[in-house]
């Protein structure tokens, strides 16, 4: 089964990080989000996928190149025209003859894949969610999706689409998909992927749902560090270090040099990074960064930065140098 994951967006929220790395790279956890994705594809047998990317393309190939042996294959969108648009980009990699998964690449997800193809059917991952208004939505006769609709203003449920899609029929999901595209359908000035499986359920096409309860949204500062609090839940990894005070969990890369501090919980202190007589927690230290006699809470500090002072709360963009008098 080959899996499509859509990456080309600017993820305008994460600002300062995105201006100089693509979403999908930024560390969370140890590793960048789409280390995560990948991973887990890896752990669930899928081999072959098709990233789509965009903005900063060439960092996107470049980490997927250097760390994963996938059958990977990468198409272009150049203009952001939504879901759908980038999806029909990928068309020429989708076979006709085998299920397909689309996974959205900005969203860590914690859930078997098998519940995906359990009924047999297409199949949308989906949450209760409270206010479903900014997701696509489902409606259900309680077995099959009678009707699916992308951030209706009154929603028809509460079941959110989550960015997970089994594809059992490509070719009519490529046919709706050109469609969309030949009669400029589109819904909030985008092509949607929504709009293009309710038109494959008008044309005959059943889709049952699976429930997907963890869903882990990187999209802004808050909820990347609520998604690297989560993630190192389940994984902390670390090794003892002189002088310094770990308060598990945390992610502290073997190659990080740690003096004297207290790490933890909840920090994430990536590689070739220099921490001194600070304390870290809640926090996500970057790539080669520095921070020195710091007081970091609730902070993200982009790759190579340099932290010197006592702060609490920091979001600081690659290659800054940030120094108290
Ligand atoms: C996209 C989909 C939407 C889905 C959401 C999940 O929206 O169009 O149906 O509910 O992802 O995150 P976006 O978040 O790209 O606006």
């Amino acid at each position: 089964m080959r899996a499509i994951i859509p990456v080309a967006g600017v993820g305008a929220r994460l600002r300062p990080h995105t201006y100089t790395l693509p979403k999908v790279l930024l560390n969370v956890a140890g590793k960048p989000i789409l280390g995560h994705i990948l991973d887990a594809l890896e752990r669930q047998g899928i081999s072959e996928a098709t990233i789509v990317v965009g903005y900063k393309a060439d960092l996107v190939e470049e980490y997927v190149r250097s760390n994963y042996n996938l059958d990977v294959s990468f198409a272009n969108q150049d203009d952001p025209m939504g879901l759908g648009h980038s999806v029909w980009i990928a068309r020429e990699s989708i076979r006709n003859d085998e299920p397909l998964l689309i996974i959205l690449g900005d969203t860590i997800f914690d859930v078997d894949l098998a519940l995906a193809s359990h009924s047999g059917y297409c199949s949308l991952g989906v949450k209760t969610v409270v206010d479903p208004r900014r997701f696509g939505v489902v409606e259900t006769d309680g077995t099959f999706i009678t009707r699916l609709v992308e951030k209706p203003e009154v929603p028809p449920s509460n079941s959110a689409i989550v960015g997970l899609y089994y594809i059992t029929n490509p070719a009519l999901l490529k046919s709706c998909l050109d469609d969309l595209i030949r009669h400029n359908k589109r819904n909030r000035g985008e092509y949607q992927l929504t709009d293009a499986l309710q038109m494959m359920i008008e044309r005959g096409e059943r889709f049952t749902t699976f429930p997907v309860e963890g869903w882990y949204d990187c999209g802004k500062p808050e909820t990347l560090l609520a998604t690297n609090r989560h993630l190192l839940d389940d994984a902390s990894a670390y090794s003892v270090r002189d002088k310094t005070v770990i308060i598990p969990p945390v992610f502290i890369a073997d190659s990080a040099k740690i003096v004297n501090s207290v790490i933890g919980p909840y920090a994430t202190v990536a590689e070739n990074t220099t921490v001194m007589d600070s304390v870290v927690r809640n926090s996500i230290v970057s790539d080669g960064a520095t921070v020195t006699s710091s007081l970091l809470e609730e902070s993200i500090i982009g790759n190579h930065s340099i932290v010197r002072g006592k702060f609490l709360r920091l979001n600081v963009g690659d290659s800054s140098e940030i120094d108290r008098c």
